[in-house]
């Protein structure tokens, strides 16, 4: 695997790469990997004959009072893993190199982005929108992979390349959990063990919720049901829990086509999201 880091090494690299006419994935993350991003490099190889992942910690997600002082560092593992993985281009862009001196522009997303983490996180969307348009358009790859458990950005990443026809595909894969369930997420590692334990309540709480929406349940006492699972396990705020659509990300008050229930919760300060897809047989 080759690591660059200076944005004038990519285009040869890329040439190098692309050699052949062979095709390319792009895994972008944040760093602090775990096996969900792995799965997206897995992912990746079936879906390109070479792939490149970017580490950039991006600084126009994160709100002002957000945690990107502390996000976790850890570029040599990071590095080691995707090698392990079969990666074979790695690209750590200094944030000047993605946002040059006078850098003025945002991507915004209307629709997908506006209700749920748009409304809990203002900006959020516009600074991830913004980078994997960036992220795009400097490696111009035929495919891209997200995975779904930021299910929202997930949506908001296909909006915007189908609106700005960036020619790319956008992969979702699912999401990768511990064996006890919950999901994997580079913000895991704030935990406690104690709050490791009670977050656990999060998952639980969808796959309840999901399982009293399937019996015919009434979705408001779903979620209701949820919320109150959640408050009991410790967590000290809930922003929300929500039946929707799982293109619009709509709400939705009774079951309809592809949904989703998501939600987005905080345990001793850090906040954890998780999803589930609800899927009702055919009588129901
Ligand atoms: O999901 C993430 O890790 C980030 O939001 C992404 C897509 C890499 C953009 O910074």
């Amino acid at each position: 695997m080759q690591t660059i880091r200076e944005a004038n090494q990519l285009p040869s690299a890329l040439v190098a790469l692309r050699a052949g006419g062979r095709s390319l994935a792009l895994v972008p993350t944040m760093g602090a990997l775990h096996a969900g991003h792995l799965a997206l490099v897995e992912q990746a190889k079936r879906a390109a004959q070479r792939v490149a992942a970017t580490i950039f910690i991006n600084p126009l997600q994160f709100g002002a009072n957000e945690d990107l002082g502390r996000y976790p560092r850890q570029e040599r593992a990071d590095a080691a893993m995707l090698e392990q993985a079969g990666c074979d281009l790695l690209w750590i862009p200094p944030p000047e190199a993605v946002y040059p001196p006078g850098f003025a522009t945002r991507v915004s997303v209307a629709g997908p982005s506006e209700r749920w983490e748009g409304e809990a996180r203002p900006g959020h969307f516009d600074g991830v929108a913004t980078v994997v348009a960036k992220l795009l358009c400097a490696v111009r790859p035929e495919v891209a992979l997200f995975g779904e458990k930021d299910f929202q950005q997930l949506a908001v990443i296909r909006r915007m390349t189908l609106d700005l026809q960036l020619g790319v595909e956008i992969i979702g894969v699912p999401i990768v959990r511990d064996a006890d369930g919950l999901a994997l997420s580079s913000r895991n590692a704030y935990l406690s063990n104690d709050q490791r334990e009670r977050a656990l309540a999060l998952p639980g709480a969808l796959k309840e919720a999901a399982g009293m929406i399937q019996s015919g349940a009434a979705v408001g006492e779903a979620i209701e049901q949820a919320k109150a699972r959640l408050g009991e396990a410790g967590f000290e705020r809930i922003d929300y829990v929500a039946l929707v659509d799982a293109q619009s990300l709509e709400p939705l008050d009774r079951p309809a086509g592809a949904m989703r229930l998501i939600a987005a919760a905080a345990i001793g300060g850090t906040r954890l999201i998780d999803n589930l897809a609800v899927e009702m047989d055919a009588q129901s």
